[in-house]
Parts: structure tokens; sequence; C-alpha cells
């Protein structure tokens, strides 16, 4: 089966750091397989993730992400290609304070044809749909997303990746912030929505109770 993705001597140094934050020999995910990633704080899971998600460019090495080698693309592109493929819950969430809920969740469908195609007939009724299954009250739908509590804030970014069936979901420690039922309501939306696509899903998480819902487990340690 063709890559989800692909990673050889792959090497990262944040600015102003002397020594590299990331190196990672190699590392492959076939398409459709749900990886759980473990590692101390601090060894580098993050940085993983932002590089497989076209945030920044690796130093060094090669970094194939569905058969595009994002190490050669121009920044603007690599941009492109997040928001077309890649759905990504980051670690602080990075929602737009000011804007409402809903049109956060909308973002990629506003900025992806591709995402919004794959939302269906409605991209509304889609984003109130995750919203729903994540249990966020619609109530909240056209409040600031500033204003939500952290949990609902994890919960909203948690619908802005699913929503537009990405063929790749990044979530970094997407369960945080969430209460036990809440956990377990997040957990089997995105393993619905992936199978639903034959989508690939990175999940990063300090709690190794979840490891065992996933087809591959490892672990990141420091340079
Ligand atoms: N924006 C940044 N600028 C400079 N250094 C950074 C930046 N972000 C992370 N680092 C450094 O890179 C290393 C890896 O950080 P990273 O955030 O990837 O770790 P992590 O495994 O995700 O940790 P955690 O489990 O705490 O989220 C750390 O030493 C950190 O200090
Ligand atoms: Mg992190």
């Amino acid at each position: 089966m063709e890559a989800a993705i692909r990673i050889r001597d792959l090497r990262f140094t944040w600015p102003g750091s002397p020594a590299p934050c990331l190196t990672l020999a190699s590392l492959d995910v076939p398409r459709g397989e749900r990886l759980f990633i473990q590692g101390d704080s601090g060894a580098g899971k993050s940085t993983l993730l932002n590089l497989i998600g076209g945030v920044m460019p690796p130093d060094t090495g090669q970094l194939e992400v569905l058969g595009q080698p994002l190490d050669r693309l121009h920044p603007h592109a690599r941009d492109r290609f997040r928001v077309d493929h890649t759905g990504f819950i980051f670690q602080q969430f990075n929602l737009i304070p000011y804007l409402s809920v809903l049109d956060n969740v909308l973002l990629p469908c506003r900025f992806s044809t591709r995402r919004r195609t794959r939302a269906g007939a409605s991209p509304v009724a889609e984003a109130r749909r995750l919203l729903a299954a994540l249990d966020l009250d619609p109530a909240l739908a056209r409040r600031p997303a500033a204003n939500l509590s952290v949990g609902q804030q994890q919960r909203v970014s948690a619908a802005r990746a699913l929503i537009g069936q990405p063929a790749l979901v990044l979530a970094d420690e997407p369960t945080s912030a969430l209460d036990a039922r809440r956990q377990q309501d997040f957990i089997a939306l995105l393993m619905q929505e992936i199978a639903a696509c034959g989508a690939t899903l990175l999940f990063v998480s300090h709690d190794p109770r979840l490891a065992p819902l996933f087809d591959r487990n490892i672990h990141l340690l420091p340079p």
C-alpha cells in the first residue's frame, strides 16, 4: 500500500537552539494506519507533528506526506497542502479567538475547495454534526471561541480538524483537557470519522491507557 508518511534522516533545530530538537532516522506509516506516539515531555512529539503538518520545513532529511515531498515544497505550497489534506488538532488548539465557534470549524472549508466539497452539500450542517457528536452545546456555536472553556475549545479544534475528511489527521494530545466521558466520545468519533474515509491518524498522548486502541505504538526519544 502507498505510504501516508515516509521519513528518512530527519533533523530539525529550533532557531536559537544550539542542538537539534528532533532527529529521526526513519518512519514509515502506511495509509489508513492509526499510530499512537508516546514520549517524554520535550522529546519532540509536537515538533514532529508540526514538520509532518508542513508548519515548518526540516533542516535536512526526506519527508514525504501522501506521496508529496514536503521538504522540497515552497512555504506557500506547504500551507496549501496542509489545508487540503491535513486535519491538525494543535496542542494549544490555535483557534482564531474572535471568530465564532462555527466559523472556526468552517475555516478549512473556507480555504480549501477540496475540504468544502468533501464536507457535503452543507458545510454548516456538517460543522454542527461534528460539534454535536463532541457534545458541544449548540447554543455556543455563535460565541467567539475565546469565550469557551479550555475543554470546549479542544473539542472545537477537533471538529475543525475533522471537517471535510482530510486524508491525514494529526492529533497532538487531543484529549488532554477533556473529562473521562468526553474523552470516550471524542475517541469514538475520531475512529469513526477516520474509518469512514480511510484516513491516516497520528495521535500523540501521555495516556498509555489509550495505546491499545491503535494499530501501532511508537516511543519518541529525544536526540
Ligand atoms: N517554538 C520553539 N522555539 C524554540 N524551541 C522550541 C520551540 N518549541 C519547542 N521547542 C523545544 O523543542 C524541544 C521539543 O519540544 P516539543 O514541543 O516538540 O516536545 P513534546 O514532546 O511535544 O513535549 P510535550 O509532551 O511537553 O508537549 C523542547 O526542548 C522544546 O524546548
Ligand atoms: Mg507537545
